[in-house]
């Protein structure tokens, strides 16, 4: 069964990260700067949360607060879901569905080794759809 860890070897691991002291503004700016949808939230160097496009829209915009002036830590989700490399896809689909979340962190021995969204894991069902589809054709020409 395919892992997280595959996904990363084929996304690569980089995690796009954001101290909870910095901006709401500067947050929202390495998510457009960086085509993402969310930025993991650190202090210390910990991880602590996650801040998304939704909690730009429900917890910023929404409650009238200014992005200038909030420091990201104050409006990020602290329920933090996160999986290990270990982890199997399908739990991942599991989880992103029954949490309701499209970032998962992924975290090995306490630290993070990558993250991955809900495209990557749909980017691996349809690879391995494809390849299944071309197999199948394969087997119907030659037949
Ligand atoms: N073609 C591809 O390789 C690919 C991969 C993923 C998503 N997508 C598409 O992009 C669109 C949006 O994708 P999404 O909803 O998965 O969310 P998204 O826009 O947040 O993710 C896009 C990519 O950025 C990565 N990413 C996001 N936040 C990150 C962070 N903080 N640190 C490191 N990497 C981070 C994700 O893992 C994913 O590979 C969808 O239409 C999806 O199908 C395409």
């Amino acid at each position: 069964m395919k892992t997280v860890k595959e996904i990363l070897d084929q996304k690569g691991r980089k995690v796009f990260a954001i101290d909870a002291s910095q901006t709401v503004l500067e947050a929202i700016k390495m998510l457009a700067d960086e085509g993402i949808g969310a930025v993991v939230v650190q202090k210390d160097g910990k991880t602590i949360g996650l801040f998304s496009e939704r909690d730009y829209i429900c917890r910023v915009v929404l409650t009238g607060r200014r992005s200038e002036n909030t420091p990201v830590g104050d409006v990020m989700e602290r329920k933090l879901v996160v999986v290990h490399p270990d982890t199997p896809v399908d739990d991942c689909m599991v989880l992103m569905t029954e949490k309701r979340t499209r970032h998962l962190p992924v975290v090995k021995d306490d630290q993070l080794v990558g993250l991955v969204s809900i495209g990557d894991l749909v980017k691996d069902i349809i690879s391995g759809q494809q390849l299944v589809i071309e197999q199948l054709e394969r087997y119907v020409y030659y037949s």
